[in-house]
């Protein structure tokens, strides 16, 4: 971190000094504040959401069009409702293939988790499903398809569903920042989302990076403003160290789990998860990156740049959010639980890191001879069968409804695996490997070698438990729980 942050303040250049988010001081920041019990009088939200192919140019203004697949006419559409109100949500297929919508991260009751074979039939093309819930929880989360996840999403079907409540102050301004790769061709075609090197390695990265489907997102910001980024990492695949430069900034939820507002130095976002963080913009004229230093040249998510008069004069001390009334785990009578994240026992992933990436052998190995098995990956030595959700394997676990857990996720690869449990936020207790906050969160990023402690209440129906890499777990890396 140290080197990095080195070559960074060269990089800065003209901007502020790095007001970096400092995971190393011991600083707790802001307490939560606890939830208020109503948000108001609850509305009801009445919305259809078209699944279709849709043409988006991404490769610029004069480039090709792509054929994406969008909810309605938007490029991630926003759902923004308030905790306690009602989504009503009806899923129109006008795909050539089945569908359905997964929210993720809503504590939704277990028939309207939109998990084909699972939890509801698929949705065939030409048909509708209505989801109808409450929406317990603040924060943001997002919604997408749970079959052919790696084709459906990979072609843009995914969306955004913020929920409000969480703020005791509102802040000044607030930006939707949708991180997502493509996989096209300069032609504007899609190349295969899924490939056999990929997806017994870390996953296959797209060709193109965007934010917002721009290559370089840039937006104008009031100055010396307190603003809110959602940040949601909708990759497939990658994951971010995400820090701010020209700005004083703090993390304040993490998976729209508010955290008492810390000074972090930077935040891994493993895909599917979410940060929000808030910052105040500099003076008018002056710019803020939020940026992404995981990859060898550090990639700019945002640039902003402050105008107008300044809203805000004292100093920078963001109110805090209300805590999300999450069930508490008892920790001493919780059941613990072992889930080891490896390969497939029989498969080319239990081999393929011992062989060297650079060598063409590897590469053939897999794309040429191994097409016709493709299961990579195992939790606790079991893998999801190959031929889909149509013959549902016993489930990992059947736990008792209302009753504590406590889980150890054992990372037994070289590769990361963002591991998402539906229909629970859990208790993130420690790391082997890192100093993480105890913190809430749906989506876990366990990195190589690493040992993570969750815990949760659980709840009663069938709940996928799988690394949200797309690849990992089309090949084999999820499960579910049956609670009763
Ligand atoms: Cu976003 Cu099964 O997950
Ligand atoms: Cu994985």
């Amino acid at each position: 971190m140290l080197t990095r942050r080195a070559v960074l303040t060269a990089v800065a250049g003209g901007l502020a000094a790095p007001a970096l988010l400092s995971l190393s001081r011991a600083d707790t920041g802001r307490p939560l504040l606890p939830a208020p019990a109503s948000a108001g009088t609850p509305v009801t939200h009445e919305v259809t959401l078209e699944a279709k192919p849709r043409a988006v140019k991404l490769l610029g203004d004069d480039g090709p069009a792509s054929t994406l697949w969008t909810y309605n006419d938007e490029l991630y559409p926003i759902l923004r409702l308030k905790r306690g109100d009602r989504l009503r949500a009806t899923l129109k297929n006008g795909l050539a293939e089945h569908t359905s919508i997964h929210w993720h991260g809503v504590r939704v009751p277990n028939a309207m988790d939109g998990v084909q074979y699972v939890t509801q039939p698929p949705v065939e093309p030409g048909r509708s499903f209505l989801y109808d819930f409450t929406l317990p929880d603040t924060g943001t989360f997002f919604f997408h398809p749970h079959c052919n996840e790696s084709g459906q999403v990979g072609h843009g079907l995914v969306g955004v569903l913020i929920v409000e409540g969480d703020e005791s102050r509102p802040f000044d301004h607030e930006l939707v920042l949708v991180a997502k790769d493509w996989r096209l061709d300069s032609a504007g075609g899609f190349l295969p989302f899924s490939t056999d090197s990929g997806a017994a390695r870390a996953g296959t990265f797209g060709t193109l990076r965007t934010v917002n489907g721009q290559r370089k997102f840039t937006a104008k910001v009031p100055a010396s403003a307190d603003i809110r980024l959602r940040l949601l990492n909708l990759d497939a695949t990658r994951m971010m160290d995400v820090g701010v430069e020209g700005a004083d900034a703090r993390i304040i939820a993490v998976d729209g789990n508010p955290l008492p507002a810390l000074h972090l130095d930077s935040w891994r976002v493993g895909a599917a998860s979410r940060v929000d963080l808030v910052l105040r913009t500099p003076k008018a004229g002056n710019k803020v990156l939020l940026r992404d230093y995981f990859p060898a040249e550090i990639f700019d998510l945002a640039e902003l740049e402050a105008e107008g008069p300044d809203r805000q004069s004292g100093a920078f001390d963001p109110a805090p959010l209300y805590a999300s009334d999450i069930p508490e785990p008892d920790l001493r009578a919780a059941e613990p639980q072992a889930y080891v994240f490896g390969a497939a026992s029989d498969s080319i992933a239990s081999f393929i890191d011992t062989l060297d990436p650079n060598d063409p052998l590897s590469k053939i190995i897999l794309d040429e001879l191994c097409t016709a098995e493709r299961t990579f990956w195992a939790i606790n030595k079991r893998s999801w069968p190959n031929d889909g959700h149509r013959n549902l394997p016993p489930p990992l676990a059947r736990l008792q409804a209302g009753r504590s857990y406590r889980f150890m996720l054992q990372n037994a690869t070289p590769h990361p695996h963002p591991i998402h449990l539906h229909g629970h936020t859990f208790k993130v207790l420690s790391s082997s490997k890192r100093s993480l906050p105890v913190h809430h969160a749906d989506t876990v990023l366990v990195l190589p070698k690493e040992r993570i402690e969750i815990a949760f209440v659980a709840t009663p129906g069938r709940w996928m438990f799988h690394c949200h890499i797309l690849e990992h777990l089309e090949t084999g890396m999820m499960g579910y729980f049956a609670n009763t």
